[in-house]
């Protein structure tokens, strides 16, 4: 029995210094101190053993079990000390910087393109993307049979449902329920089926229209030109080259002078020295006829920009696509 005890001590005192958590220290005592350890049951048996060998055995028992107590307070201690030291806040460790997002920068332009027109007093609107035949063609002067509708690449639902293919139908939807004077802007996505470094399936543009009396040619040019200067800067050159649209007569695409080689030629600008960046005009009278406007009371203009494109002429991105990509080494650019 006296064997027995020292083994124990022995047995103990070595796992006991193998702990390092309170879940094993816990272990520990049910083990070792426990109703049902092995020391307890010796201590319940002492009263079997001849008289003479009682005091010795229970002496050394309980010099054990009082040994085994003692060390197991103790490391309880020191275990609970260090799991409160580790939840110590060091308030003086530099902080770590939250990640901040940002625009992405297709609506930083929208942004700016709709603030700069807000400020002359155009209001936004917006329409939806999945569209009528009726308001993205029919209403803006381009029948069924009309070779436009080829250049648009649409893409089709039903056969009078489609995915927008310019902003253009809002000014239809607007001008059907609102009588002149109508200023406004409307920026939006639109789908073609087209993709390559210049072209994506889906892109944005950014409607104007403005219907009034006696609006002429002259505002077209004046807002569109304040425009340009307020996107590009005071000193960018403007022109205005004839085009067509079925909806505007006359039509007038604007060209900037290229931002990348200042009018020298260059790639970008397909060594023109100017680079294209809206269609413009005067609101055709068969679009008139279509929301009931008087076409010889009032008189208005209408210009659409692909803002894609003005994003890679402001930023000097060639790949288009790279937009869309979600590649945040382009994207923390910024
Ligand atoms: N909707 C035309 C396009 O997508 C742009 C445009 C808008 C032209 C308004 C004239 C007037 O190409």
């Amino acid at each position: 029995m006296k064997e027995r005890i020292k083994e124990l001590e022995k047995e103990a005192i070595e796992s006991l210094r193998k702990i390092t958590d309170l879940k094993d220290l816990e272990e520990f005592r049910i083990k070792y101190l426990g109703k049902k350890s092995e020391l307890t049951s010796i201590m319940k048996s002492i009263g079997k053993l001849p008289p003479q060998e009682r005091p010795e055995i229970g002496k050394l028992a309980n010099q054990l079990r009082e040994r085994l107590k003692r060390e197991y307070e103790e490391l309880k201690e020191r275990l609970e000390k260090k799991g409160k030291e580790k939840r110590f806040i060091d308030i003086t460790l530099p902080g770590r910087a939250p990640l901040r997002g940002h625009f992405h920068p297709i609506t930083t332009i929208i942004n700016e393109v709709c603030e700069i027109f807000s400020k002359m007093g155009f209001r936004i609107v917006t329409g939806p993307e999945i569209e009528l035949d009726y308001y993205n063609f029919e209403a803006l002067n381009i029948p069924k049979d009309h070779p436009a509708r080829d250049m648009q690449d649409t893409f089709y639902i039903t056969e009078n449902l489609l995915l927008r293919t310019h902003t253009s139908p809002i000014q239809v939807r607007v001008m059907e329920v609102e009588r002149p004077p109508v200023a406004i802007i409307c920026p939006g996505k639109v789908y073609r089926r087209d993709s390559d470094v210049s072209h994506t399936p889906m892109f944005h543009q950014v409607e104007g229209l403005l219907v009034d009396k006696d609006v002429s040619f002259g505002d077209l040019k004046g807002i569109l030109t304040l425009f340009v200067h307020k996107m590009f800067g005071k000193d960018t050159k403007v022109r205005f080259r004839p085009s067509f649209f079925p909806f505007t007569e006359p039509s007038a695409e604007v060209d900037i002078e290229c931002v990348i080689c200042k009018g020298k030629g260059c790639r970008t600008c397909s060594f023109t020295g100017w680079l294209e960046i809206l269609g413009s005009g005067m609101v055709d009278p068969e679009v008139y006829k279509f929301v009931g406007y008087d076409p010889e009371l009032y008189s208005g203009f209408a210009f659409g920009m692909g803002i894609e494109r003005i994003a890679m002429l402001k930023y000097g991105i060639e790949d288009i696509q790279l937009f869309y990509r979600n590649e945040m080494r382009f994207l923390r650019q910024f």
